[in-house]
């Protein structure tokens, strides 16, 4: 949001200071104290000078009402706007909405408004979006199970891609419009929407519900493609087996001068995410055959591009080798991430381990530049193929 530098932004502030929550984390879980009688707890994400804000929470005032807005310059008039209202039932947190759990403990939140949030229209930005799905999993985190998200935007491709984003976070769509003013006013308007509106611009408005969250789709695409195995993430209980089908390929370590696993570097390897990926995207994912663990995938949905199926780990039972299991496996993995929506497969295989590169290569494997482990040091060959059915 562009504005002209605020003189005296801090003493403004202060004159805010009854409804500005500075430090939101001791609130965490305690928001109601605020206002024992509210019935519901309501959020708004990037309030901007507060229109809406201060409108929703004088016409509703059984409610409580947060707003977060990360600039200040922004945040002040939206709660210099409630105090000239006289509202007590608004309070203000100058933080991030990607740091809503740290704010707010779960099942604490009722509704949350998006309200025209930043189209961040580069495809290397989508992550910014306050409706990706990331963003979207940690609100899931605060809102109780059947709370709502309601999402209002002027730019009908940031809409069109959000729609696809509720589902996969676990939100069921309800009240989709393009045109939520088409026969008059309809509902509290937001500072921006009243500017769109007035140059005839759509406004697209749509709920989200909290339901329960999809299985994961490159399981599921997994399941169907390979259907003689039992696929399903590793557990705790699991781990003593992917520790012996470890211990049976310990030439694979000798050979990449790597130390050999252990329980617990297993359990690191099944918690640790890539950069700039939350837990969801992860899978350490094993293929079970009869009760008996054949093979083991570390799959990451999404990294290092949006829609890349980035293959961390692939081990087979060595008593398997050379029977075309992993060949079974692998050839799948193309058309099982387009299943899930990926349009590529990333892998990086050590230089040293010669024997690997030349497999992934023989399966489609494209070298596509070097690079290093996740880690730091070792040096990779980045290898690509694309998706397909
Ligand atoms: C385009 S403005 C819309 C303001 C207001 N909702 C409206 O409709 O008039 C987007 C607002 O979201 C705020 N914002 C963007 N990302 C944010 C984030 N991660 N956390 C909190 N606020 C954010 C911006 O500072 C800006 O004030």
């Amino acid at each position: 949001m562009r504005m002209r530098k605020k003189k005296n932004l801090e003493r403004r502030m202060e004159s805010c200071a009854d409804l500005w929550i500075k430090d939101p984390a001791p609130q965490r879980g305690k928001w109601r104290e605020l206002m024992p009688q509210a019935q519901g707890l309501r959020l708004e994400l990037g309030c901007g000078k507060g229109r809406f804000t201060a409108e929703t929470a004088a016409a509703h005032p059984e409610d409580l009402y947060v707003a977060v807005e990360r600039v200040p310059d922004a945040m002040v008039i939206a709660m210099e706007r409630c105090r000239e209202k006289g509202l007590h039932n608004v309070f203000f947190i100058d933080g991030d909405a990607a740091c809503l759990s740290d704010y707010f403990a779960p099942d604490e939140v009722d509704l949350l408004y998006i309200n025209f949030c930043d189209p961040w229209p580069s495809v290397k930005h989508s992550r910014r979006r306050l409706t990706h799905e990331n963003f979207l999993r940690g609100y899931r985190q605060v809102l109780r199970d059947g709370g709502q998200i309601h999402f209002k935007s002027d730019n009908r491709d940031l809409f069109e891609w959000s729609l696809f984003q509720f589902p996969k976070a676990g939100f069921e769509l309800s009240e989709v419009t393009r045109n939520l003013h088409e026969h008059g006013i309809c509902g509290i308007m937001t500072d921006y929407e009243e500017k769109f509106h007035n140059l005839g611009t759509p406004i697209n408005r749509c709920v989200g519900t909290k339901v329960a969250l999809p299985d994961v789709p490159v399981l599921e695409a997994l399941r169907s493609r390979l259907p003689e195995w039992d696929i399903r993430e590793v557990e705790e209980g699991d781990v003593a087996a992917v520790l012996a089908l470890m211990e049976g390929n310990a030439a694979y370590y000798a050979l990449q001068g790597q130390e050999q696993p252990t329980l617990r570097s297993i359990r690191e390897d099944m918690a640790s995410i890539p950069p700039r990926c939350i837990p969801a995207q992860k899978h350490y994912v094993g293929l079970w055959r009869e009760g008996k663990l054949e093979a083991i995938l570390d799959l990451v949905e999404g990294y290092p591009r949006e829609r890349t199926l980035w293959i961390g780990f692939f081990m087979v039972e060595a008593g398997l080798h050379r029977q075309g299991l992993g060949r079974t496996v692998v050839e799948a993995l193309p058309a099982a991430a387009a299943d899930a929506g990926m349009d590529s497969l990333r892998l990086g295989c050590l230089k040293e381990n010669e024997q690997g590169h030349q497999f992934w290569k023989t399966m489609g494997f494209q070298d596509l530049r070097e690079g290093e482990t996740l880690g730091g040091g070792s040096a990779v060959w980045i290898m690509e193929q694309l998706a397909e059915h």
